[in-house]
């Protein structure tokens, strides 16, 4: 496997009017929220474009788990408007339903490229081809996945996640954390995507928790604003594991946080990967890489666990699935339904280990 490639311009700790004035640019519209409106985020992109005297408009009613009601009106409002470029600002909602506006335009033969600046730091989407589209009646999330919606440029401006809450820090950091961690030990992993995922574990390791505990640290923002658009890229390229299979689950059913649920997985599916020879060895790679003790494969699988068990708590993430607040009867009930559907889903496959139907009810019953 020798092919790899980055599509997008990443600009780090870079201020939004300086990557702009670089281009020609006559009209723009600005895909967000109305949180991001609140919050003021979006006046400093107004800012930059008058000062650059482009022209702009405003969708803001990008919802939490876009649906494809939502995304049509962003779409007709794109059409209406006909800008040079999407400037797609926000936590993965926003940028995901520029991608799937793109994506629809692209169909009908427009092609309008878009600028990501996230408000975040966990998705990764301003770097992957992957946009989760909600069908409100059917009730399912529809994954829409084209290497043409990775967007052109990504600007990580830390100036945009300094009003982060402490929850979305810990929820995104810990999701950025498990795409790095599933990317290196995922089946096509290769030694690009590693070199990517391991820089960004090690880079989550040192930040996370000093962004969690004071915000007010720009270097980092900055330094977690990097990590997870690295472990994004990584992931893009490489595919992830059942950690992801189980988030998926809980987030559909429950409506947990991805982020939070991914990280309450991941100590569980560390243990139980780690019977796999070739990811324990991975596992004990990275416990290297971070300074874990790490003398032997086996005891560096288990350090990686623990180091994970010690970062949920200075997070705050819960310890288990009864701790989320997630009724036991209902939960229960459910597992062989919920085991089949992570079985089935798309990123099981990218797993080392091989999982049956018994294995994946074992893990259910074990996060309870
Ligand atoms: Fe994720």
């Amino acid at each position: 496997m020798g092919i790899f490639h980055v599509k997008t311009e990443i600009y780090s700790g870079v201020e939004v009017q300086k990557v702009l004035e670089k281009e020609n640019l006559k009209k723009i519209i600005i895909i967000t929220d109305h949180l991001m409106v609140t919050l003021g985020l979006v006046k400093i992109i107004e800012k930059a474009l008058n000062n650059l005297k482009i022209k702009y408009d405003i969708f803001d009613d990008v919802e939490v788990d876009p649906s494809l009601e939502s995304i049509k009106k962003g779409l007709k409002k794109v059409m209406d408007f006909s800008p040079d470029k999407i400037i797609a600002l926000g936590g993965g909602s926003s940028i995901d339903t520029a991608k799937a506006i793109y994506y629809f335009m692209r169909n009908s033969g427009k092609e309008i490229p878009i600028i990501a600046i996230p408000t975040t730091s966990g998705t990764g989407s301003e770097v992957t081809s992957y946009a989760v589209v909600t069908d409100k009646k059917k009730k399912v999330k529809i994954p829409i996945k084209d290497e043409n919606m990775i967007p052109e440029k990504a600007i990580l401006d830390p100036e945009f996640t300094k009003t982060l809450p402490k929850g979305v820090i810990a929820d995104g950091g810990i999701d950025a954390l498990t795409h790095a961690i599933e990317s290196y030990t995922c089946t096509s992993a290769n030694f690009y995507t590693q070199t990517f995922a391991l820089t960004a574990i090690v880079g989550i390791f040192k930040n996370l928790l000093k962004m969690y505990n004071d915000v007010g640290d720009k270097d980092a923002r900055i330094e977690m604003g990097k990590a997870s658009c690295m472990a994004g890229i990584a992931f893009d390229r490489s595919g992830l594991g059942i950690n992801h299979s189980i988030a998926h689950i809980l987030g559909g059913r429950f409506h947990k946080s991805h982020g939070r649920s991914n990280g309450v997985v991941l100590p569980f599916i560390i243990k139980f990967n780690s019977s796999d020879k070739e990811t324990a060895k991975r596992y004990w790679e990275i416990s290297k890489r971070l300074g874990l003790p790490s003398k032997t494969v086996e005891q560096g699988a288990k350090s990686l666990a623990i180091a994970v068990e010690i970062l949920n708590k200075g997070l705050e993430i819960p310890s288990c699935v009864k701790e989320m607040g997630i009724d036991e009867e209902s939960y229960k009930k459910l597992i062989p339904l919920m085991a089949k559907s992570a079985l089935e889903d798309i990123c099981t496959q990218g797993n080392l280990k091989k999982v049956s139907l018994e294995d994946m009810k074992k893990i259910l019953n074990e996060i309870y």
